[in-house]
C-alpha cells in the first residue's frame, strides 16, 4: 500500500486516514510475537512501548527489566516510578509522552543488550521514531544515547560528559533535538546522579515550555 505522509497523519492513496496510533499498534503487534533474536527465548513478554501517538517527546531507555518483562510495559518497576516522578515534576504525564527502549525484550539477569541484539531490534525503534516524528528525544543512559548518537554521527564520549545538553540533529531525515540524561535506574542508588538527573529534567521542562510542548 502506498502511503502519503503529512505532518502527523498518514493517508492511504484512497484518502483514508491511518492515524499514528494504528501504525504504532502495527509495530507493537510485530514486537510481541518477534523471534528475531535469542532474547525471545527467555522473555516473558516483549515490551513495545507506551504513550501518546501524538507525543512530541519520546523517552528511550535501554531494555525491559523484570517488572517490565512481567507486565509488557516499559518503566513500571522502581526506575519507572522514579521516571514518573521526574515527569510529573515538569508537568508531564506518561500518557502525554512516548516511552520505549532500545531493545524490546529483557536480557537475562538484566545484563546489557549485546551489539547483535541492538542491531536486530532497533529497526522497531527506528519505525516508532519515524511514525511519531518527535521534536525531542530524551535518551536515558549510556546505551540509548550511544545508539541515537551513532545514528546522527555524533561521537559519544560517555553519558556523564554529554548529559544535560541539547543536541540539534537530523535523525532519519527529521530535525530533532536530542537530550541525553542519566538512566533513572543508575540514579536510584547514587545521590549525585539523582540530583543531576533532577536538574536535567528541570532544564528539559523549561525548554519544552519555550517550545510550547506539554
Ligand atoms: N530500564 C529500562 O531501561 N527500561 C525499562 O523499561 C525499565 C528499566
Ligand atoms: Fe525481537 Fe527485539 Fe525481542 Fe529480539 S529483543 S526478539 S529483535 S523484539
Amino acid at each position: 500500500m502506498r502511503l502519503i505522509r503529512t505532518e502527523k497523519e498518514v493517508f492511504t492513496l484512497e484518502g483514508v486516514p491511518l492515524p499514528n496510533e494504528k501504525l504504532l499498534d502495527e509495530v507493537a503487534a510485530e514486537v510481541v510475537v518477534c523471534t528475531k533474536c535469542l532474547l525471545s527465548k527467555t522473555r516473558t513478554k516483549a515490551v513495545p512501548g507506551v504513550g501518546s501517538s501524538a507525543a512530541q517527546i519520546m523517552f528511550i531507555g535501554e531494555a525491559p527489566g523484570q517488572s517490565e518483562d512481567a507486565k509488557g510495559e516499559p518503566f513500571v518497576g522502581a526506575a519507572g516510578k522514579f521516571l514518573d516522578a521526574l515527569l510529573s515534576g515538569i508537568g508531564l504525564l506518561r500518557e502525554q509522552v512516548f516511552i520505549t527502549n532500545v531493545v524490546k525484550c529483557r536480557p537475562p539477569r538484566n545484563r546489557e543488550p549485546m551489539p547483535l541484539e541492538v542491531k536486530t531490534c532497533t529497526p522497531y525503534l527506528d519505525r516508532q521514531i519515524r511514525i511519531l516524528q518527535p521534536k525531542f528525544i530524551v535518551t536515558l543512559g549510556n546505551n540509548s544515547t550511544a545508539y541515537i548518537f551513532s545514528k546522527v554521527n555524533l561521537s559519544f564520549t560517555g553519558i556523564t560528559r554529554v548529559r544535560g545538553e541539547f543536541f540539534k540533529a537530523s535523525l532519519l531525515g527529521m530535525q530533532v533535538v536530542i537530550f541525553p540524561t542519566f538512566h533513572p535506574a543508575a540514579a536510584l542508588y547514587n545521590e549525585k546522579y539523582k540530583e543531576q538527573l533532577a536538574e536535567d529534567f528541570q532544564l528539559l521542562g523549561r525548554e519544552l515550555k519555550k517550545n510550547m510542548i506539554g
